[in-house]
Parts: C-alpha cells; structure tokens; sequence
C-alpha cells in the first residue's frame, strides 16, 4: 500500500465509515421549531455514564434549536430511510419542514423534550452536557439519558464513507473471536 505524508487540512480529515445519523429536535410539547438534521461526526466518548457527541456548524439551524432546548435525539438510519436521511441532510429547516418533507412521525420521548422519530429502529435520548467549540463546528458533549429500540439485529444500517452511503455487509465475527478457542 503506498503512503503519502499529507496533513489532514480543509474539511477532510480521512476517518472513514462514519455514522450516518438523524438528529431531532426542538420541544415536542409546544411543537416549536420541531427539526431533523442528518450529522456523520458523531460518536461515543465514555460507556459509563453514557456520553456522545455530536458535532454541528454553527450557521445549521439545528445548532440554535439545540443550544436552545438543551437535548436532542440520536435516531439511527436503515436502509429503508437512506433517501429521508440524505434529505434532511441537504435541507434546512429554515426553509422547509422536515418532517412534513419526508413523512417521518415525531415521538414524543421520556426524558427530553426533542422528539424520536418513529421510523427509525433505535432512539437515543440526549441530554447536552457541555458544548465546545473546536473551529468549523462545535462539538455537543451529551449525555445518554434513555433509550428506545425495536429489532437491533434486524435492522440494515447504513454508514457514510467518503460522503456515499453503503449498507453494513456480512457478520464476519464477532468481539474476541480472534483468541477463541
Ligand atoms: C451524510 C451527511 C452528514 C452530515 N454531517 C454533518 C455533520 O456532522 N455536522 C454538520 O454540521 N452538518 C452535517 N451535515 C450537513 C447538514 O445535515 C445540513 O447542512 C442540513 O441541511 C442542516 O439542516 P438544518 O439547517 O435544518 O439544521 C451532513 C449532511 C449529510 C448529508
């Protein structure tokens, strides 16, 4: 494999697959700026307490949404919601509403006010903790306050790789198969 020494510059920074995920927010209860953004520089800082971390442009609408309510929800994105996902990722909801656009149902959570959206096999429920700026985004350290999911296993997810979308493959093994007797 040849090797090039290049700095990571720009908006690259060569990490690949990366989620592909929806985000939701606003206040469920009053229906105010109820918004779906789809992020891929999202991750998982600690196992326990349960910590994410999502990282959002300012200038995005959700960015306000979010700083505003204090807490969003993590929905993960199946094949079946790829396009609804690539939507919401290329729109903003100053202009449009998302959830009107792509059909998808808002939910109401048990611990925040953001919305889950009902489509989406698994909802994770996000309390924001700290927000960090680090130059072209800021980074929302959050808290996982709850869960929901239907069929884990069942469900066909998607990542992002190099800004195209792939469903994950074959199960090739699983953690420790390596030293398995
Ligand atoms: C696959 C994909 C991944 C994205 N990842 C991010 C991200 O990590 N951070 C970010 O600020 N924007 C990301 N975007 C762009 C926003 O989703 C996009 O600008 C969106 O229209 C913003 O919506 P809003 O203005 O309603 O908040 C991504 C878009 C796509 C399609």
């Amino acid at each position: 494999m040849e090797k090039t020494a290049r700095a990571a510059k720009g908006e690259e920074n060569f990490l690949y697959p990366v989620p592909a995920v929806m985000i939701s927010c606003g206040d469920f209860e009053s229906g105010g700026n109820l918004n779906i953004i789809t992020l891929s520089w999202v991750g998982v800082l600690c196992s326990a307490p349960p910590y994410l971390y999502v990282s959002i442009r300012p200038s995005r609408h959700s960015h306000g949404i979010i700083k505003e309510t204090g807490d969003f929800v993590i929905n993960i994105v199946t094949t079946e919601l790829a396009a609804s996902a690539d939507f919401c990722g290329v729109k903003s909801g100053r202009d449009v509403d998302k959830f009107k656009e792509t059909g998808l149902t808002p939910v109401k959570s048990q611990f925040v006010k953001a919305p889950g959206i009902a489509e989406t096999a698994v909802n994770i429920e996000c309390a924001v903790r700290e927000i960090k700026p680090l130059g072209s985004h800021d980074v929302f350290i959050a808290e996982a306050v709850g869960v929901s999911f239907s069929d884990y296993d069942a469900a066909k997810l998607i990542c992002n790789a190099g800004g195209k979308y792939y469903e994950l493959g074959n199960f090739i093994g699983k953690f420790g198969y390596s030293i398995k007797k």
